[in-house]
């Protein structure tokens, strides 16, 4: 493969690579089932699919009478093919001090024996597991246990605290949570348990069970039913499960993201068509083989977590790494380097403000010196935007061709990026690549007209969109088509603005709904606004994400107080240090909320609607568009002061 990593002169390339590539994915939207048919075989099935889509338009199930057995496909597979003792997952943790990996052999013994363990506490194929663990070997562990058997996981992020987790427990119903201890952050020990029996407190619904893995950094008291894993897997204590059978539209997993609204998401993932979606992608998007070892720093919290540490590497017969620490101060920031010399990595996929932290701790990349990257062939980097500085830095960096890729909690694997399994095509910094196989993209216009090249719009995928992305919302069709699908029937809308251009590559402009991205986590405005408008003072809210040179976006709160309340300098400062712990406690450490501003009156249009959008164009010193619908113009103004004012946010 070509390592020329530059920047394209913005060719027009109809025929060789370009051509022949756009042509695969053209054939792939003409025929959908002749493309994810053959694509089906690299999977053992119980019973192969006969039908590869059912159109129940505005839904479509991919292998519909398709029957496999996930876990089987990760693990019991490779094992029975040669790769028992092939590595599969390597557990790296700088924060604990521990290094620890699993052959095929080891990690389908571990697995089948937890999927006993749930099996006898009473989880049967379809209830819920809620998975709430830092990124130790128990939540791959737990994850494939729960796809042996049947059971449906929904992990939530470490990173959230008691409310959040709560309104994940309501919603999936979990019969089993399985949670540790702690997790372990570079500078404290997160005691895991005291906010898993909060938000247990805040939950209508009860699990039967908590399965607790005690780690030594800090213990739990564990109640009543509470149980301890080792002691569930003590050797000899449990009778392994075997696969059950599971049709390819069964869910595997739910996984809650952010919205606008408080209420979080649950995007419901398929068995079969993820399953054949990630395999595939492995392969031929991000150029890595059976037997190869990848680096993914992400969470299993996160989609991508979920499809590239666990699912897709295993899937394809890979070793994949497991990293508990940071990309800097974790000791330094060289981790990420070691990590790819110390295992050979091949290939390693980040969020670009990991690059930018080491890039900030570390400008000439002086760190990466003392480290043979030699194996790796190319950095992917997704989860936010990938701004053309930190792509030349990497690029500059690395000497491999660094590699962005858009797509979100709903679509399971990318909506674009450059091919690289395929072929390298040119790179353009500021775009995420062409379109993905699979995905039909258009920009359209409000009137819902695909829009010229060039020229800014709502990004949509063509229906159907392809295997592994969302089929609904769990348990709600409705608000499924309502949030994706009735903005523009017969697409579903990304919720990210941006443009295509002529060569068909997808420049990525940000979100066009009110959705924030704070060094690559997902959060709701709705959550924050909840937690701020809970205070006793806050009469109403608003909060907007604005720019951050090293996390992207990081949130900035504007509170009206209410009527009567007058508050000195030292009162106004109480009060907003009492809103950031609030929005610390509600929402969690992650929303990383520092600044909170006290005004008069917030913009609204006169339906309403707070004029968050133009508030953040003022803060980021962007042309603010005023819409003509504004209720009062001079509350606006009244704020541009204090929108434009001092960055206090970090
Ligand atoms: N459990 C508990 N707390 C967590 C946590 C977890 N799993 N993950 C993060 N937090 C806490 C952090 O300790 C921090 O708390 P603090 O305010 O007390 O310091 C807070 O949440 C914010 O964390 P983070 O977003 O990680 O910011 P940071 O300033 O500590 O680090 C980066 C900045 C860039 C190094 C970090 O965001 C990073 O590694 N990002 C990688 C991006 C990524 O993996 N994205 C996933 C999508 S691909
Ligand atoms: P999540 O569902 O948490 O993966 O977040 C998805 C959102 O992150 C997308 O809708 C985008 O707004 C943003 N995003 C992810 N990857 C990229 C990328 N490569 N370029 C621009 N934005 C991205």
């Amino acid at each position: 493969m070509s390592q020329d990593a530059g920047t394209d002169s913005g060719s027009d390339d109809t025929t060789g690579a370009a051509g022949d590539y756009r042509a695969l994915v053209r054939s792939s939207l003409d025929d959908p089932e002749g493309f994810w048919g053959a694509a089906a075989q690299e999977l053992t099935w119980i019973h192969p699919p006969k039908t590869v889509l059912k159109d129940r338009a505005p839904f479509y199930d991919w292998f519909p009478d398709g029957v496999l057995n996930v876990c089987y496909n990760a693990l019991d597979r490779h094992v029975i093919d040669g790769r028992a003792d092939q590595l599969a997952l390597i557990y790296d943790s700088p924060v604990t001090g521990t290094q620890r990996s699993y052959t095929y052999a080891e990690l389908l013994d571990e697995v089948a024996r937890f999927a006993g363990v749930l099996r006898d506490l009473g989880v049967s194929k379809g209830d819920r597991v809620v998975v709430y663990l830092p990124m130790i070997p128990e939540a791959v562990i737990t994850m494939l246990a729960c796809a042996r058997i049947g059971a449906v996981h929904s992990v939530v992020f470490g990173g959230f605290a008691p409310a959040e987790l709560a309104a994940r427990i309501e919603d999936a119903e979990p019969v089993v949570v399985v949670s540790a201890s702690c997790g372990v952050e570079p500078t404290r020990v997160v005691e895991y348990k005291p906010m898993l029996d909060e938000a247990l407190r805040r939950s209508s619904h009860q699990p039967q069970h908590c399965v607790i893995v005690q780690r030594e950094q800090a213990l739990a008291e564990l109640g009543e039913t509470d149980l301890e894993w080792s002691q569930l897997m003590r050797p000899g204590a449990i009778a392994p499960a075997e696969c059950v059978k599971i049709l390819a539209t069964d869910p595997l997993y739910v996984l809650y993201t952010s919205g606008t609204t408080g209420k979080p998401k649950g995007i419901v993932r398929d068995s079969g068509g993820y399953a054949v979606a990630l395999r595939w992608s492995m392969s031929n998007l991000y150029d890595v083989q059976p037997g190869e070892t990848w680096f993914c720093g992400s969470d299993v919290g996160w989609v991508v977590g979920h499809s590239y540490i666990v699912y897709a590497p295993l899937l394809t017969g890979a070793t994949t790494i497991l990293y508990e620490g940071k990309p800097v101060g974790t000791p330094d920031a060289g981790a990420y380097w070691r990590l790819i010399q110390d295992y050979g990595a091949v290939a390693a996929f980040t969020a670009p403000t990991a690059i930018r932290a080491i890039k900030k701790v570390d400008p000439d990349a002086a760190l990466l010196a003392g480290y043979d990257t030699s194996s790796l062939r190319t950095l992917f980097l997704a989860g936010e935007r990938l701004d053309p500085d930190t792509w030349e830095w990497a690029t500059q960096a690395l000497g491999v061709p660094v590699v962005d890729n858009w797509w979100q909690t709903e679509t399971g694997w990318p909506i674009t990026i450059n091919p690289v399994g395929i072929t390298l095509l040119p790179i353009k910094p500021g775009s995420s690549g062409p379109a993905t196989v699979g995905y039909d993209v258009q920009v359209l216009d409000p009137s819902g007209q695909p829009t010229e090249p060039g020229v800014e719009g709502a990004i949509c995928i063509r229906q159907p969109l392809p295997p592994g992305t969302l089929p609904t919302l769990w348990r709600d069709d409705e608000r499924y088509v309502s949030s994706y699908l009735s903005a523009f029937p017969g697409y579903y809308l990304t919720g990210d603005g941006g443009y295509v251009d002529e060569d068909g590559y997808v420049f990525v402009m940000g979100r066009t709904d009110d959705v924030l991205n704070v060094a690559g986590h997902r959060l709701s405005t709705g959550s924050l606004e909840e937690a701020l408008a809970g205070h006793p003072s806050v009469a109403e809210c608003a909060v907007i994400g604005i720019r951050d040179a090293l996390k992207g976006q990081v949130p900035r709160a504007l509170v009206v107080l209410k009527a009567g309340i007058q508050l000195d300098e030292a009162g106004t400062a109480a009060l907003q240090a009492e809103l950031v712990d609030r929005v610390r406690a509600e929402v969690g450490a992650v929303a990383a909320l520092r600044q909170v501003d006290v005004v008069d009156g917030l913009p609204k249009t006169r339906s309403g609607k707070i004029l968050r959008k133009t508030m953040r164009q003022i803060a980021d010193g962007d042309e603010a568009v005023v819409p003509s619908t504004i209720e009062d113009v001079s509350v606006l103004d009244g704020l541009r002061g204090v929108l434009s004012g001092p960055d206090r946010s970090s």
